[in-house]
């Protein structure tokens, strides 16, 4: 744990935009970047990988794997065991897996301490669902994102449609709404706001605006930190 350096949370549901708006607040900060979601869905990359189904019955050879992940970070791709997953964790089968692994306490635990290993100086931006409740409940900002169902789903239709992977909007929203409610109902570190969180309803913003409000409200905290 390192109070000394800032830290800045994004958490909100599936598709918000929370990936965009943290990493280029990390850019504009010229802060570190935590993607977590990543890291689930890596290891539930990892445990499909291995033949295992994604429930309680593999909790702790799952949390094994995720406490124990060869993973390297390089540039903007993902290795896994040498191997670039980059592209493989990114479709919705690799998020719903995530979220699948993410529902096991076991898996969390085992990832607590490689999150906080990313906050370094001169700060962090970390995006996820309980960056803000269990990884970094002392940071100074904690921005939870909303945008309505409707509006995550077409959003995340066009990001397919634009990378040539079909995709039709009725199963993305099923499949968005369905992960919300695991996410949001798992009994350790579900999704819901901080107590001291700010919230942020994307809904008819542009990215730029929602990252000049960020940047604001860090300001704000610094002049009165
Ligand atoms: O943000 P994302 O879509 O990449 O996350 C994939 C899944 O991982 C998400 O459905 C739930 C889980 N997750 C989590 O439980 N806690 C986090 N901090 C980040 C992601």
């Amino acid at each position: 744990d390192a109070p000394h350096i800032p830290v800045l949370c994004v958490d909100g549901p599936t598709a918000s935009g929370k990936g965009t708006l943290a990493s280029q607040v990390a850019h504009r900060l010229g802060y570190h970047y935590l993607d977590s979601g990543a890291l689930y869905r890596i290891t539930g990359h990892a445990a499909v990988h291995a033949g295992l189904s994604l429930d309680v019955a593999h909790e702790h050879t799952i949390a094994r794997m995720a406490e124990t992940l060869p993973i390297v970070f390089h540039a903007d791709r993902v290795l896994l065991d040498g191997v670039d997953v980059t592209d493989a964790i990114r479709t919705e089968e690799a998020g719903m897996n995530a979220s699948k692994v993410s529902a096991l306490p076991a898996v969390r635990t085992a990832l607590v301490a490689l999150q906080q290993s990313f906050r370094k100086l001169p700060g962090l931006v970390a995006d996820g669902r309980d960056m803000g409740t269990v990884i970094f409940p002392d940071a100074p900002l904690k921005v939870y994102l909303t945008a309505s169902a409707a509006q995550r789903a077409e959003r995340r239709y066009k990001q397919l449609i634009s990378k040539g992977i079909p995709a039709t909007l009725p199963a993305l929203r099923a499949d968005l709404e369905a992960r919300d409610a695991r996410d949001s109902n798992r009994a350790v570190a579900p999704l819901k706001p901080a107590e001291d969180a700010l919230l942020l309803d994307n809904s008819g913003q542009s990215v730029e605006e929602s990252v000049a409000q960020v940047l604001k409200w860090w300001d704000e905290k610094q002049a009165f930190a």
